[in-house]
């Protein structure tokens, strides 16, 4: 009963405490507003930027869910500084001169959700800093000194959904130091002055979805960087000027849909780090000096939809770059080099709906006329290619031209080879032959050479196509003989021209039965060709080889490998091979008819046990 009157009597004062609030809240008067502040009263807001301040005014309002203490010069904060605030939701204390923030300083805001430090002078956040915010869920400390996170700095935010801390000068992380973060989800770092990735530490992070490296100092990102962060989706880094290469493995262990890595040094694209990638849907390697997309090679990242590599230094994007990608619709490769971009290179080019392709050289001929087709169709985002090249089309804009130009003004000349003399060459063995290939087109054809066989012909090896569109066969073999082809192509077709090659074998001669060379090429040669070959020796001389010549020679060969094999075991050596060179005996008794010239010393090669 009593307890009853008491309470009315309470509830009765409490309503005259609102009434007398009411008055207060419409006259604005009444909330203790400390100069130079200014309060906004409904909203709970107390303004006190720009106010010259040198410390926080501590007669605010404990009601105040905002404080923006901005552009002031504080250079403290002290121990327990905000107890009262214990409605605050928000406090910016921005662009100020802090320098200290002592332990314990944020006890007593309990409800308080943001807290931003950022611009400020802080070079050291001591292990207890942010204690006392338990619904703290944005925490911005961007733009300060601050050098290391030691163990244990964040122990008690265990709300904490983002942390910005972008332009510091970290140069170490400690192993511990976001113990506690259990439900960060979103992490904004400078590596710009850090040594190593933080893996160790960046492990804590359990449930982290977005990962921002602002800047990072390394040369190559090592294996197994990011190994335990399960739940990453999205991983940007930039602003890497040394950054070379991603290690193969670099992004093992994440499951990542969205990647950046740009403003960096990379100067291919990552194929093999990223194929493992198959959610990624946004790819962004632009500003990097990467010159080509190779075919063939992003067809495991099924799910890919935006490739930007704008500002590198691509000169070509190969046929077949983006196959396999089916849902592939935004590319932006815009201030690049290219001077074109082949429909061949995409899936399909239906899908595309984006593309970024302006400053670029772009050769205007029949391979862009796809782009032209579908320009109505495409979003250039506001800035159409130009022609770069052909005098005619100078400066014209793809969404210029009408339907009907089009067929006359965007062609393409097909390949022709000038030099259509036959090309017939007789050689002895060992010789070097040149054929040549000189074609013209528009755009001008790309050379290939086809073996007899019709295989292409690689630019490295004894028999290789050059650069500048000819043939060479080195040191001729028999087996070279027969017809080879080149085919000069480019996007209106392809023409083609045989040439023939026989190499002439050494005289064969029973007084020769040595001719190692050809006896130990033999097996290489190619059975579809020279199957008929004749043999550089007889049997009979075999047989005399093989009882006369060889056994004397391997006998004391093994000798020599058995004192090899004893002293490098011996040594714990590791060369397991050796090479011997030699002259046979025969040989050298048979020099005086004239062979001598083809009986130079011969060498083994021989793996030891
Ligand atoms: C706080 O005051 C500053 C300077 O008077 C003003 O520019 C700013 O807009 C104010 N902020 C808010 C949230 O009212
Ligand atoms: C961090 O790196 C910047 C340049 O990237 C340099 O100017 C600065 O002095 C470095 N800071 C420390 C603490 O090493
Ligand atoms: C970028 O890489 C190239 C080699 O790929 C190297 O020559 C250059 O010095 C690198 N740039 C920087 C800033 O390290
Ligand atoms: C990274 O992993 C790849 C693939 O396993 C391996 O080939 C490479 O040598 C490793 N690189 C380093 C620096 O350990
Ligand atoms: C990878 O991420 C995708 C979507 O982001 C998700 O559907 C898939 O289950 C994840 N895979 C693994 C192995 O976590
Ligand atoms: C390509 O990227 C550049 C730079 O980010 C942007 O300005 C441009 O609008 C983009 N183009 C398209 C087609 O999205
Ligand atoms: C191509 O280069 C090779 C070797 O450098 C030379 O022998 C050949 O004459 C060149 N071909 C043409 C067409 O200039
Ligand atoms: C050359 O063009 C013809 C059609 O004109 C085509 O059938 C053939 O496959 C092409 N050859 C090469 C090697 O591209």
């Amino acid at each position: 009963m009593f307890d009853g009157i008491a309470v009315h009597q309470r509830l009765c004062l409490g309503a005259l405490y609102l009434l007398a609030a009411g008055v207060a809240l419409t006259s604005e008067t009444r909330w203790p507003c400390p100069q130079p502040c200014r309060c906004n009263t409904e909203l709970l807001e107390v303004n006190c930027s720009h106010g010259q301040l040198s410390t926080v005014p501590n007669d605010l309002a404990k009601e105040a869910k905002l404080l923006n203490v901005t552009h002031n010069i504080i250079k403290t904060l002290v121990h327990q500084q905000f107890q009262t605030l214990t409605q605050l939701l928000e406090m910016d204390l921005s662009d100020n001169l802090l320098a200290v923030v002592e332990v314990g300083t944020f006890l007593g805001l309990q409800s308080l959700l943001t807290l931003r430090l950022a611009r400020n002078q802080l070079k050291i956040i001591p292990v207890g800093a942010f204690a006392g915010l338990p619904n703290l869920q944005l925490l911005d400390i961007s733009s300060n000194e601050i050098l290391l996170f030691l163990d244990f700095t964040f122990r008690d935010l265990a709300a904490l959904q983002c942390i910005k801390a972008a332009d510091n000068d970290l140069v170490f992380i400690s192993h511990q130091a976001f113990t506690g973060l259990t439900s960060l989800q979103e992490l904004h770092l400078d590596g710009g002055n850090l040594t190593a990735v933080p893996t160790e530490a960046l492990s804590q992070l359990s449930v982290l979805r977005s990962l921002h490296f602002h800047q990072l100092g390394l040369t190559a990102l090592p294996n197994y960087s990011f190994r335990h962060l399960v739940h990453l989706k999205e991983l940007v880094i930039s602003h890497c000027p040394w950054l070379e290469t991603l290690s193969g493995n670099s992004l093992f262990g994440l499951n990542l849909t969205s990647f950046t890595i740009r403003h960096c040094n990379l100067s291919a694209v990552p194929y093999i780090p990223l194929h493992h990638l198959v959610y990624l849907v946004y790819l962004d390697l632009s500003f990097n000096p990467i010159t080509y997309i190779h075919g063939n090679l992003l067809g495991d990242l099924l799910r890919l939809q935006e490739l930007h590599l704008v500002g590198g230094s691509l000169l070509r994007i190969g046929i077949g770059a983006f196959r396999g990608l089916t849902h592939f619709k935004l590319l932006n490769v815009s201030r690049n080099l290219l001077t074109t971009l082949e429909a061949g290179a995409f899936q399909s080019v239906d899908t595309l709906k984006t593309l970024g392709l302006n400053n670029n050289p772009l050769a205007c001929d029949c391979r862009l006329l796809w782009v032209v087709r579908r320009r109505l169709y495409l979003d250039f985002g506001g800035h159409s290619p130009t022609c770069a090249t052909s005098v005619q089309l100078q400066g014209w804009n793809f969404l210029d031209l009408s339907e009907v130009e089009q067929p006359g003004l965007l062609t393409c000349r097909q390949p022709r080879i000038i030099n259509r003399k036959p090309q017939e060459v007789k050689v002895d063995q060992g010789h070097t032959v040149v054929f040549y290939c000189i074609s013209d087109g528009d755009p001008l054809p790309f050379v290939n050479w086809l073996d007899p066989q019709l295989r292409p012909l690689s630019p490295i090896g004894r028999i290789r196509a050059l650069s500048n569109g000819s043939l060479e066969v080195r040191y001729a073999q028999p087996q070279d003989s027969g017809t080879y082809l080149c085919v000069a192509s480019n996007a209106a077709g392809n023409d083609s021209l045989p040439v023939s090659l026989h190499v002439r074998a050494f005289p064969s001669s029973s007084k020769n039965p040595f001719h190692l060379k050809g006896w130990f090429a033999f097996p290489s040669a190619s059975p579809g060709v020279n199957g008929n070959q004749k043999l550089p020796f007889d049997v009979k001389t075999l047989v005399m080889a093989a009882t006369i010549g060889f056994l004397s020679f391997f006998g004391s060969v093994s000798v020599c490998f058995i004192f090899i094999f004893f002293w490098s075991k011996s040594k714990g050596q590791i060369k397991h091979t050796a090479t011997i060179a030699y002259v046979p005996r025969s040989a050298m008794s048979s020099s005086n008819r004239g062979t001598g010239n083809y009986m130079e010393t011969s060498r083994f090669t021989m793996k030891l046990i």
